[in-house]
């Protein structure tokens, strides 16, 4: 079969232009961290209160032995809960997400904090706050009539301010 010189040329072209796009796209979810939340874990949702995990006393943030944070959180309609919570930044945290009633989205602009929280699972993502500041947390899963006023207070601190927050024995919880 004759294929003509130019045509084989533009054929050459389309298929790297396609290539690079993939390239780029892959290059850009490696270098910004982003990738599909893999965490398949189980939960009853109707029964938050009574677990060991997500009763009320139980949420917010829990500094872990090597310096690690733990978050957690239950979304309902139509808030996140803890209202109120402060975060260091530069530091390893994994949030812990749970519904309470129906999916959720939760999404924390400018950061790839960034999750479904489908009730009877829990939702986990593993993620490092770069810049101090407040943010929002809000709702991207249209869940009912209060979806838009569905949002919660997330202020990230440098790490030694908060350190110093967290040594005064206070505690953390919102
Ligand atoms: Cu919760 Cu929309």
């Amino acid at each position: 079969m004759h294929i003509d010189k130019l045509e084989k040329n533009w054929a050459g072209i389309s298929l790297g232009i396609a290539g690079l796009f993939v390239t780029v796209i892959l290059g850009s979810a490696f270098f910004h961290g982003i990738h599909a939340p893999s965490n398949v874990e189980t939960i009853d949702s109707a029964k938050l209160h009574l677990s060991a995990e997500f009763a009320e006393d139980k949420l917010g943030v829990e500094r872990n032995p090597n310096g690690s944070v733990t978050v957690r959180m239950v979304a309902g309609r139509y808030g996140f809960y803890p209202k109120d919570l402060t975060l260091p930044a530069e530091t390893a945290i994994t949030f812990r997400w749970v519904s309470l009633d129906v999916i959720h989205g939760v999404h924390m602009p400018m950061t790839n904090m960034s999750t479904m929280i489908v009730p009877g699972y829990v939702a986990q993502v593993s993620t490092v706050l770069h810049h101090a500041g407040d943010y929002p947390l809000l709702c991207n899963e249209y869940c009912g009539m209060g979806h838009a006023h569905m949002w919660s207070n997330i202020k990230v601190v440098s790490k030694a301010q908060w350190d110093a927050l967290n040594t005064q024995g206070g505690a953390n919880h919102g």
